[in-house]
């Protein structure tokens, strides 16, 4: 018979319990960040490389098919860790947790300033800085050492890949994937479902639904 979530989380601590969807290696890195931030208990991680619900060296593994019974015990919350902006999202859709369950996994190094709107299940991680004024909506990576300049808008299930810096009011539509090191001068629009090339320097507005690399940045292709 399998086990109960009531089961694996007897005997943790009192902070809430934090499942991770995703088991690779943005899931660890996501666990890491967790243990960092110190609000949550990171009780194991759902992937569809799991069969069931187990439990291996204390760490609850679980198939998404086991989300319902996970999402019974209350003290249960949630992250995606999953670095490609549409399967993040793809996920979200398939396992229907309700968006109150899931929480921001936040590096304590991490500098946000005091009027950023940010909404939840967020993985923001060390060194970034998100200033002024800046709008984060939910389910987005920002990784390590980016900086978000003041009044951008970032919709969800956006990932913004490491040193990469976002230059005052910009908008980036949902589900674009932002590569490793790029630039993106103020005041332009990012269409949704984008993809801008690692080391990329952005200096006029892209479409939706695009990948576009090189400085300055062209449209290379239709993405999907
Ligand atoms: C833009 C990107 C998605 C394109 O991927 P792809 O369609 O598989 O492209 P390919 O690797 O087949 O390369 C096709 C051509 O584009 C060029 N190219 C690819 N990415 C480029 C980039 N970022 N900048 C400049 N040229 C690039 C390649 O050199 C190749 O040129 P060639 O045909 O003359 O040899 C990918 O290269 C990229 O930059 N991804 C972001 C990676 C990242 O930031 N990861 C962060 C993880 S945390």
């Amino acid at each position: 018979m399998g086990l109960s979530i009531r089961q694996v989380l007897k005997g943790k601590t009192p902070k809430p319990s934090l499942v991770i969807l995703g088991a690779g290696g943005l899931g660890k890195v996501a666990e890491q960040i967790a243990k960092h931030q110190g609000k949550y208990e990171v009780v194991g991680f759902c992937d569809d490389k799991f069969e069931g619900m187990t439990v291996e060296n204390d760490q609850l593994l679980a198939s998404f098919e086991e989300i319902n019974s996970i999402l019974e015990e209350p003290s249960c919350v949630f992250v995606i860790a999953i670095g490609n902006s549409k399967i993040r999202s793809d996920i979200f859709n398939r396992v229907r947790i309700p968006e109150e369950r899931f929480v921001n996994v936040i590096h304590p190094r991490a500098f946000i300033d005091t009027n950023v709107t940010l909404g939840t299940g967020n993985l923001l991680m060390p060194n970034i800085v998100i200033h002024s004024g800046v709008s984060i909506s939910n389910h987005c990576i920002v990784n390590s050492a980016s900086v978000i300049e003041h009044k951008s808008v970032i919709s969800s299930f956006v990932s913004v890949a490491p040193n990469s810096t976002i230059c005052g009011a910009v908008e980036i539509g949902e589900r674009c994937f932002i590569g490793a090191g790029s630039v993106i001068i103020q005041c332009l629009s990012i269409g949704e479902d984008t993809t801008i090339g690692a080391g990329s320097l952005v200096i006029r507005d892209q479409p939706a639904h695009v990948v576009a690399y090189g400085s300055p940045s062209k449209v290379i292709k239709e993405s999907y």
